[in-house]
């Protein structure tokens, strides 16, 4: 397929849900009488958020932003031999609808590597004086950090490996499959 063999599953979709739900636990402890937004960063957060949303039994609304990185970003098949850089600059797509201005934001994203996008949007974010800013992220691959930054609440903590599935993609691809798959390098 496109030179591209299949992807294997490395995080089932049962093991996803059972730490979904323990995460949601968490934050409905963690802001218990409070009112949370939900900032989901698109196109890969999207299932993260909606699932996790649903295990946190608190007042919530939920917005979404959209990031895209300039510069060296590789080609889809360089991101597969592992072998890319981003030059570090984001830029932004889609601002936010609400304000977050005393607000509990709890920022999601599908996957924490070099830490460059999260660095940008925590930045941007506390620019509009949030009550408190939080970042959630389904996988981390602590390995591959460039900046030091560090999420509230992770799913799972992972190799440096390409990952699909689940709200992630290659190209546009693989989005939903239901569990975090591994695309075998060439
Ligand atoms: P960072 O700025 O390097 O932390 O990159 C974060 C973004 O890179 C994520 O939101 C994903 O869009 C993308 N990304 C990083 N690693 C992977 C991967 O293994 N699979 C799919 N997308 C990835």
């Amino acid at each position: 397929m496109h030179g591209v063999s299949q992807p294997k599953v490395l995080i089932s979709r049962e093991r996803i849900a059972s730490r979904i739900a323990e995460m949601g636990s968490q934050i409905t402890t963690d802001f218990s009488g409070e009112a949370v937004l939900f900032v989901g960063v698109l196109k890969g957060a999207a299932i993260f958020l909606s699932d996790l949303a649903r295990q946190v039994h608190l007042d919530a609304s939920f917005d979404f932003i959209g990031v895209s990185s300039y510069g060296n970003r590789p080609s889809p098949s360089q991101e597969l031999k592992g072998g890319w850089d981003s030059t570090g600059e984001v830029r932004l797509t889609k601002d936010v609808d609400q304000s977050m201005r005393d607000r509990n934001v709890i920022l999601v994203e599908d996957i924490l590597d070099t830490g460059l996008t999260m660095t940008y949007l925590k930045k941007l974010f506390l620019g509009h004086q949030p009550r408190s800013l939080k970042i959630a992220t389904l996988l981390d691959k602590p390995s591959r950090r460039k900046q030091n930054i560090q999420a509230d609440y992770v799913g799972f903590a992972i190799p440096d490996e390409f990952v699909v599935g689940y709200g992630l993609d290659y190209a546009e691809r693989y989005r939903n499959l239901p569990d975090v798959c591994v695309l075998p390098r060439e």
